[in-house]
């Protein structure tokens, strides 16, 4: 059935518990990618992401166990020309280039609240397919790099817990920003992360 005559819908984002968040997601098969379903999917994705505040998104955070993330923000007459772009990412592969780990602070829109530091790569490449189908084929480095690992990660049943060299940066972004004055270079303070 279609549902390209529909508006947008912000669709429930699952929470840790859910089974398509530890589950290894399919590829889409070529000919899928430009069905109504899988395109109102990715709009009703983008609606919920910017619904939520967040940064990316990935299918299985809406239930949906296939190979497909958003990342970015949609320009806005207020933002005509954001810093990560919206992009939409269908079957992606990364190689991550060689090099130290950097840590930074992450959260997820599937564990609201939480906030923690990740070990990810600093740049990468990103290949895949776009929402009409076509080859993506990039290098990203930065944030940009640490928000693709941390979706393509959902995309394998992995979140970032998994991916934490430990756990003491774990907090509850607003219970550590009541707290900050507590904090000094040795205990690393809550940084504002992001939702993805
Ligand atoms: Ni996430």
């Amino acid at each position: 059935m279609s549902r390209t005559a529909i508006a947008p819908t912000v669709l429930p984002i699952v929470r840790l518990g859910h089974p398509a968040l530890r589950k290894p997601a399919r590829a889409l098969a070529q000919a899928e990618i430009r069905t109504p379903n899988i395109q109102a999917l990715i709009d009703d994705m983008v609606a919920t992401m910017v619904d939520s505040d967040g940064i990316g998104l990935a299918a299985p955070q809406v239930g949906e166990e296939i190979q497909l993330f958003i990342f970015g923000v949609q320009p806005t007459p207020e933002e005509p020309d954001p810093l990560v772009p919206l992009q939409i990412v269908v079957n992606p592969m990364i190689d991550p280039e060689s090099g130290e780990l950097v840590h930074d602070w992450e959260g997820c829109l599937s564990i609201p609240g939480l906030r923690g530091l990740v070990p990810r790569h600093q740049a990468l490449r990103l290949r895949g397919f776009d929402r009409e189908g076509k080859p993506v084929d990039r290098r990203l480095e930065g944030f940009e790099a640490r928000v693709v690992q941390h979706e393509f990660d959902h995309l394998n049943g992995v979140i970032f817990l998994d991916r934490m060299r430990d756990l003491q940066s774990l907090s509850y972004a607003e219970e550590a920003e009541e707290h900050l004055s507590e904090y000094d270079a040795s205990t690393p303070g809550p940084g504002p992360g992001f939702a993805g």
